[in-house]
């Protein structure tokens, strides 16, 4: 077996991506991109496209390292692909690269486009841990890892070791993925003869309603950022969004309390929390109202607005007192149901002149993504 090969000119380039591409689908081979010089002629730039698109369609996980001076042109590429997953990182990369099983291609566009291809075992070795410590993500190195797994290789510790408090939270994101494919045939016919929010009619059919990826992962995102410890989440539904804060709240040693009063949902969350692996959430069943009495609930971090839209206000006059000093209620749906939490929005989003009706106890932010998300921080005891 040759250890290094060369294929260079369009042809050559062309056709060894076909090969690889059949190998690909056939998922018995783990790909992953990284571009710094890319796309120097339109014909290879829109072949490229190409390729990555079909294979984005049909799930196989589809990775970049960018430099950020070419991130503009891949977000135009890519961007309007929800299957391709584009990861910015300034990190110097000579050529572009792909990572398979049993090679390692470099790939360049200058003149014409070529590939080295690579199958000495110790530099495919060097480049998985370039990948593994690159990857800087839970969910990358995750994936990377599994990667490794199945193909008998191992994961080399001292790379792991470099991420810092990585958490092995990939239990919890199978869960995650898992909900969002039941999201549209999980339904609930609901016969109360009172009128709830969600069931405005008798025998109406009830879904998930979680929040969109997106969201979920803003939450995550949000926790780590404000290393917020005390989680409440009022409205779990299948536990969507409370995997995403659990997640986060794993990497600063928090814990999330999240409420739902809907049986068949309670039942449903409760096997996805303990599915996926986390230990840090505390379900309560039963009327949010009701529930915010607990004793727990003290010197809450950061609060996380997702039930009945029309007592929003309510559970915010509630909580406020709970919520410690800095600490931040991130409230969903003012886009689609801000009509129904019009005396919320009169509480947080008010300005600070004389007259204002608003809570001067706290700021907002209204951040202009999904379903309209508002941010709210106390400022003031
Ligand atoms: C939009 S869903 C929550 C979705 C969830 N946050 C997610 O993104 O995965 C709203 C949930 O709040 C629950 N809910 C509505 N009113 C409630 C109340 N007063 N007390 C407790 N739960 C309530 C509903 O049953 C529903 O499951």
């Amino acid at each position: 077996m040759k250890e290094i090969s060369v294929h260079s000119g369009k042809e050559a380039f062309f056709s060894y991506y076909s090969t690889l591409e059949e190998k690909l689908q056939q998922g018995d081979y783990y790909y992953a991109f990284a571009f710094q010089s890319e796309y120097q002629s339109e014909e290879v730039r829109q072949f490229l496209k190409d390729f990555h698109q079909r294979l984005a369609v049909k799930k196989i996980d589809d990775r970049a390292i960018f430099n950020t001076t070419i991130e503009s042109l891949a977000k135009q590429t890519y961007g309007d692909n929800q299957n391709i997953r584009l990861r910015f990182k300034d990190v110097k990369i000579p050529v572009g690269l792909v990572v398979t099983k049993d090679s390692l291609l470099q790939l360049g566009w200058q003149p014409e486009p070529f590939i080295v291809e690579i199958k000495n075992s110790v530099l495919l070795e060097h480049y998985h841990n370039f990948f593994l410590e690159n990857w800087n993500t839970n969910e990358a190195i995750e994936f990377a890892r599994q990667a490794l797994a199945r193909f008998n290789l191992s994961s080399p510790q001292e790379s792991l070791q470099k991420i810092n408090n990585l958490q092995d939270n990939h239990a919890a994101q199978m869960v995650a993925d898992s909900i969002e494919a039941v999201e549209e045939s999980w339904a609930h016919k609901h016969e109360s003869k009172e009128k709830e929010f969600g069931q405005k009619l008798i025998g109406e059919t009830i879904k998930l309603w979680s929040v969109p990826r997106t969201t979920a992962e803003l939450l995550e995102f949000f926790v780590v950022a404000t290393g917020s410890k005390k989680i409440l989440e009022i409205g779990t539904s299948a536990g969507f969004s409370t995997l995403y804060l659990a997640m986060g709240a794993s990497y600063t040693g928090g814990e999330v309390f999240t409420i739902e009063n809907l049986a068949p949902k309670i039942q449903f969350a409760k096997d996805n929390f303990q599915k996926s692996g986390l230990d840090n959430i505390r379900l309560m069943e039963g009327e949010a109202v009701s529930l915010l009495d607990n004793n727990a609930l003290h010197d809450i971090d950061l609060v996380f607005l997702d039930a009945d839209k029309e007592n929003y206000g309510k559970y915010f006059d509630l909580l406020i007192p709970k919520l410690r000093k800095g600490g931040f209620v991130i409230a969903d749906n003012v886009y689609d149901y801000g009509h129904m939490m019009k005396d919320y929005l009169d509480k947080v989003l008010g300005t600070k002149l004389p007259n204002s009706q608003s809570d001067k106890r706290v700021k907002s932010y209204t951040l202009p993504m999904d379903n309209g998300i508002i941010v709210t921080r106390k400022i003031e005891n």
